[in-house]
């Protein structure tokens, strides 16, 4: 009798269990409804939300040592592949996404099933993978002046970033690089506020166009083929003291906001869904820690809706010494108004820590609320909820020959003729297609990872031809010029070598290593060595054309005299073939300098506009050439 009353017992409670689940399972959830406002979807979530839950929504943690199970434990809301972290090398696209859905799986397994998002420097072109289009820097992309070419290029990086998986850039950079010896300058579009303001067009490009339905200033990411921008380093990061990274703009109201500011209106009216903090100062003060700028000035005064995300360690940066006092930065950080934190490995010390700040009140939960509210805008926004996963559909996009004909257009427009013919001789440029012998010379060349610059791949950049698919320069030359052109190539020939070699002109291809951030500082500005050997070996000898690949102008004068003719390339990417069609005709050039072109380092910092200006090439310069007859 006993044993038949338990079995009976064990069996109703049995039946209240699934009874109650699957009263659960039928229970509406606004925030699940897409058809919901999205305000409604908002706040019914974040009601729901335990404090863990809210505090898993504000880190960004790097993919390296990730894994689904940290992810569903810790409710972690976002991660990031730093450059060159990625899945194994030379990964496909599948490889990607199989990657990222993981990681998503184990967010979807948390009680309340918020999607990652997951970021990446998309910066020109899906840079870090394998195979991808890489798109001129934006140094080179300032010179076009075609915001709508800017559009085209961020609607297919777009494309290439979702192909993996991947639904947030770390993209565009709208630094104003007031001087070159700044290693990021060429993440720069221009000097001039008003290029950079042109070129945030890139945010629509990447997100897609507000809809006329839609609002203005309101975050909007429009589809599976877009991702969420993120406009960055708010703000001055390219007015620092001498172009020292990371260091301290000293600039005043003005200059401020007509010079470094511009282009943030232009980004948040375009609907840019996140902003990147500076690791700089503005006039002594940490911008991770700049509570009148972060939330006084762009939330509370320009209404910014979307999230402010820290850089790498932005946080661990506010004090004189890395990490130094890791609550402190948190508290400074979060209260002063950054929404998500870019942590990226220490994401247990970061939750104990802030979880203790908000126990004892020093966070108001009503600061963590405004930023987990305004991440789960641009994630709800962005279509994250009703489509987390992704299939392999868009994967061989990846570098598609559409994509990489756009990059060609864009070296070719990017592209600036400096000097077309010695002082009373005919212009060199354009070259003949047809001609007996002709020379091509430079460690620049025959280089796909010189001409691709840093932020590719690696985050250093590489040397050499393996690191991706594309064309070089001497790969272009051969293809363009006639099959009867004899064309030979020595990377750092002797005089004796080009004396004898019987060649009607040569090309010279020199400049730059890849370099990024703080590696790219530089105060000489000198043209690295052995360009100017290789310039004097062969200008010498033969008429000459130098192609200066480079992430910003460099100290040019000695060497101009010995050359008939003198382009700047800039960081062109994996299409040289533009450079090859401007170089032989097929297309004139039309670029101007969007940079002044000083004479001396110690000008600087020399912008257009300012007293004494006297500059080697001036803003805004550029010669034209007429298409080819041949
Ligand atoms: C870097 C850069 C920033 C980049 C971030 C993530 O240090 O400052 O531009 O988006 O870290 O890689």
């Amino acid at each position: 009798m006993a044993r038949t009353s338990i079995f009976l017992l064990g069996a109703l409670l049995l039946l209240c269990f699934w009874t109650s689940i699957g009263e659960a399972n039928t229970e509406y959830l606004e925030y699940k409804d897409p058809s919901a406002p999205l305000g409604a979807r908002i706040r019914d979530l974040i009601k729901r939300m335990t404090l863990q839950e809210k505090i898993g929504q504000i880190i960004q943690l790097d993919r390296a040592n990730m894994t689904a199970d940290i992810i569903k434990n810790y409710y972690i809301g976002s991660l990031l592949s730093a450059a060159g972290s990625v899945p194994a090398p030379k990964a496909s696209p599948q490889k990607w996404v199989d990657m990222v859905n993981d990681f998503q799986k184990g967010a979807l397994s948390t009680r309340l099933r918020i999607p990652l998002i997951y970021g990446i420097d998309a910066v020109h072109g899906h840079n870090n993978v394998y195979r991808a289009t890489i798109f001129p820097h934006n140094v080179g992309l300032g010179v076009t002046r075609d915001p709508d070419l800017i559009k085209r290029i961020g609607a297919a990086t777009a494309f290439e970033v979702r192909a993996t998986g991947i639904s947030y850039a770390f993209a565009p950079c709208i630094a104003v690089c007031r001087d070159p010896r700044w290693g990021r300058c060429y993440e720069s579009y221009s000097e001039d506020p008003k290029i950079v303001q042109m070129m945030t067009e890139l945010v629509p490009g990447l997100q897609g166009d507000i809809p006329a339905t839609g609002r203005k200033g309101v975050p909007y990411v429009g589809g599976k083929e877009k991702v969420a921008a993120c406009a960055k380093h708010y703000v001055g990061d390219g007015g620092t003291i001498n172009g020292i990274n990371e260091n301290n703009t000293i600039v005043s109201q003005y200059d401020l906001f007509h010079i470094h500011m511009p282009a943030y209106l232009d980004s948040i009216y375009k609907g840019v869904a996140t902003i990147m903090a500076s690791y700089s100062s503005l006039n002594g003060v940490k911008m991770h820690a700049n509570r009148a700028m972060l939330t006084g000035y762009l939330k509370n005064k320009l209404k910014f809706r979307g999230f402010i995300i820290s850089d790498w360690q932005g946080i661990d940066r506010i004090t004189p010494t890395l990490h130094e006092n890791y609550t402190y930065s948190i508290q400074e950080s979060i209260l002063a108004g950054i929404d998500m934190v870019m942590v990226p490995y220490n994401y247990t010390e970061f939750i104990n820590d802030i979880t203790t700040l908000i126990e004892k009140n020093v966070i108001p939960m009503s600061r963590i609320d405004d930023a987990v509210k305004r991440i789960l805008r641009v994630k709800f926004s962005m279509g994250l909820f009703e489509a987390p996963l992704t299939d392999y559909s868009l994967a061989d996009k990846v570098g598609s020959k559409e994509h990489r004909e756009l990059a060609r257009e864009a070296v070719r427009k990017s592209l600036v003729l400096l000097k077309n013919g010695k002082a009373g001789a005919q212009p060199l440029l354009p070259l003949p297609k047809k001609a007996p012998k002709i020379l091509v010379a430079g460690t620049h060349a025959d280089n796909l990872g010189y001409q691709c610059g840093g932020w590719t791949i690696e985050w250093q950049g590489l040397d050499g031809n393996n690191l991706t698919e594309g064309t070089t320069i001497l790969k272009a030359i051969l293809n363009t010029v006639d099959p009867s052109t004899k064309v030979v190539y020595k990377k750092e020939p002797t005089s004796s070598f080009v004396k004898s070699g019987g060649f009607s002109h040569a090309i010279v291809v020199v400049g730059e290593p890849p370099y990024a951030e703080t590696k790219g500082d530089n105060t000489n500005l000198t043209l690295p060595l052995p360009g100017p050997d290789t310039i004097q070996q062969v200008c010498g000898e033969v008429k000459c054309v130098v192609i200066v690949i480079s992430g910003r102008p460099l100290v040019i004068e000695p060497y101009l005299a010995k050359m008939d003719a003198l382009v700047a390339a800039w960081l062109p990417g994996s299409e040289g073939q533009g450079v090859a069609d401007v170089l032989f005709g097929d297309y004139g050039f039309t670029g101007k300098l969007a940079r002044t072109w000083f004479k001396r380092v110690d000008q600087l910092p020399m912008n257009v506009g300012d007293p004494n200006y006297d500059p080697m090439f001036p803003f805004g310069f550029g010669l034209t050439t007429t298409l080819s007859s041949s």
